[in-house]
C-alpha cells in the first residue's frame, strides 16, 4: 500500500548520488543501494530505508503504508544515524508512539541515506512482518 498524507508536511528528499550498502540487524542481511534505482517503489519516502528493506524481500511492518500515519516501522539505526536527514515534527509525534524507543529511532519510512557511508539499521522484533503474502 502507498499513498499520500494530507495532514503532514511534504519532505524534500535528497537521494544518495553514490552506492552504499545497508545491513539489516538481527537476520545480517546486507544490499547494495544502487541511487539509479531508487526509488525500488512506492512506499515510504523514495530510498528509504522502508523502501529498500521491501525491495529486497525484508519485510518490515508498514500499517499506513509509509505516509507517517503510524508507527509500525520504526527501526533503531545502529551506524551511520548522524548522516541521515532531520526528522520532522511529523516523524517525531508519530515516533513517540513506537515501542521501545532509543536515541537512533526513526521511521523507516522517513529515514534516508545520503550513502556517505555503509550503514546498519536494526529491526526491532516487533516490528518485523514474519507473515509473507504467497501466491496460491
Ligand atoms: Fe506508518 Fe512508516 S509505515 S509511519
Amino acid at each position: 500500500m502507498a499513498g499520500t498524507n494530507p495532514y503532514i508536511e511534504e519532505v524534500e528528499v535528497i537521494k544518495p548520488t553514490k552506492k552504499y550498502r545497508i545491513t539489516f540487524l538481527p537476520m545480517g542481511t546486507t544490499v547494495e543501494v544502487d541511487p539509479e534505482k531508487l526509488p525500488y517503489g512506492s512506499t515510504g519516502l523514495p530510498g528509504s530505508v522502508l523502501d529498500i528493506a521491501l525491495a529486497h524481500g525484508i519485510e518490515i511492518e508498514h500499517t499506513c503504508g509509509g505516509v507517517v500515519a503510524c508507527s509500525t516501522c520504526h527501526c533503531i539505526v545502529r551506524k551511520g544515524f548522524e548522516s541521515l536527514q532531520e526528522t520532522t515534527d511529523d516523524e517525531e509525534d508519530m515516533l513517540d508512539n513506537a515501542p521501545g524507543l532509543e536515541t537512533t529511532s526513526r521511521l523507516s519510512c522517513q529515514a534516508v541515506f545520503p550513502g556517505d557511508e555503509d550503514v546498519v539499521v536494526e529491526i526491532p522484533e516487533w516490528n518485523r512482518n514474519a507473515v509473507k503474502e504467497t501466491p496460491h
